[in-house]
């Protein structure tokens, strides 16, 4: 679903694939009936029609794997739906919004830091997380988005960049640089990259340092910022366990702005029956075998998704 606000200024979208199950923690209900006799329809929405996941009372224990906030962690989101939140569990939370302000539209605190993005997954094997997708090692973003611009834009060197890469980077005479995969290039590494263009010297090399950090600015704006930094969760933020197959060219090819291209993947997500944590839901066999819970998935879009509102595990 496309949001209502104007592109004007930062903006993002929170859409990625999603896979969402809910459980009992407290009792939950709301005016659709119990968890235990209705499921989701208990937790998601207090008010049925709107798209508040509170429950009226009670709490429910919300598991929710994400493609872009959790799987490159090896992870799925653990969170608590009570009556007025849906919060995040106790502990380092696996990813914080990149923001410099209050709300998401105020531009990103960080960048990449240039150093190579690896990570321990919770199975002990490593990944590497690809900087056009992920921010995990991140340093201070720097410079002036408007003054960037209109040193972009200006009708005569130094600047001037307009002439050959068209009004939004969208490229002219010379290459299309409003692309995710700028994102690959840490601010040196794409400054000493510019230095070493000859077409560009007239319009680049006299810029002051300011000047230059300025337009990069601008240049992240075009191509692309994550909206979120990773973060290595711990407490009861590392409960959940997450493996899949998806390889990081399906995830390129879901964020290519043509349909929906990437195919089947698998996804295993284990937890401890017990977690000893207040925030989730324990499963305690010796005294109940079977548990009501909820399922949702989300193909890419956050805000339309399908579920069930009611499915029972029952352990044999
Ligand atoms: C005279 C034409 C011209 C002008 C003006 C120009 N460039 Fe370029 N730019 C090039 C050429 C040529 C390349 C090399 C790639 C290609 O062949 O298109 C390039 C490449 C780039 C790249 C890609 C570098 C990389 O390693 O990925 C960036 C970013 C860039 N220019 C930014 C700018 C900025 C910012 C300005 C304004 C200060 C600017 N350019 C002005 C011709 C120009």
């Amino acid at each position: 679903m496309k949001p209502s606000e104007t592109s004007a200024a930062w903006t993002s979208q929170r859409n990625g694939d999603k896979l969402a199950f809910a459980f009992d923690l407290g009792n939950a209900s709301s005016p659709a009936g119990s968890f235990s006799s209705v499921g989701c329809a208990a937790s998601c929405h207090s008010n049925l029609g709107s798209s508040v996941m509170y429950p009226s009372s009670g709490k429910v224990d919300i598991w929710n794997w994400d493609l872009a906030l959790s799987s490159p962690l090896g992870y799925a989101v653990d969170m608590v739906a009570n009556t007025d939140s849906l919060s995040h569990d106790n502990g380092n939370r696996l990813y914080y919004r990149n923001s410099n302000g209050n709300t998401g539209r105020s531009g990103p605190a960080y960048e990449w830091d240039g150093s190579t993005q690896t990570v321990t997954l919770p199975n002990g094997q490593s990944s590497i997380l690809d900087p056009a997708f992920y921010l995990f090692n991140k340093t201070a973003f720097i410079g002036n988005i408007q003054r960037g611009d209109s040193i972009y834009q200006s009708a005569t060197p130094p600047g001037d960049c307009v002439s050959c890469h068209g009004s939004v980077g969208q490229g002219g005479s010379s290459s299309i640089i409003n692309t995710i995969s700028q994102n690959k290039k840490s601010r040196a590494a794409l400054m000493a990259s510019m230095d070493n263009i000859a077409d560009m010297a007239p319009y680049w090399l006299p810029l002051s340092q300011q000047d230059r950090d300025d337009i990069v600015a601008y240049l992240r704006g075009l191509s692309g910022v994550p909206g979120y930094y990773l973060n290595t969760p711990d407490g009861s933020n590392a409960d959940i366990k997450a493996i899949s197959n998806l390889t990081p060219i399906q995830v390129k090819n879901a964020m290519l702005p043509v349909t929906n291209v990437h195919t089947v993947y698998q996804l295993l997500i284990t937890r401890k029956l017990n977690t000893t944590n207040t925030d989730d839901a324990q499963f305690d066999l010796t005294t109940q075998r079977s548990y009501t819970f909820g399922v949702a998935l989300m193909d890419n879009d956050g805000k339309n998704h399908i579920g069930s509102l009611k499915e029972t595990l029952i352990f044999k």
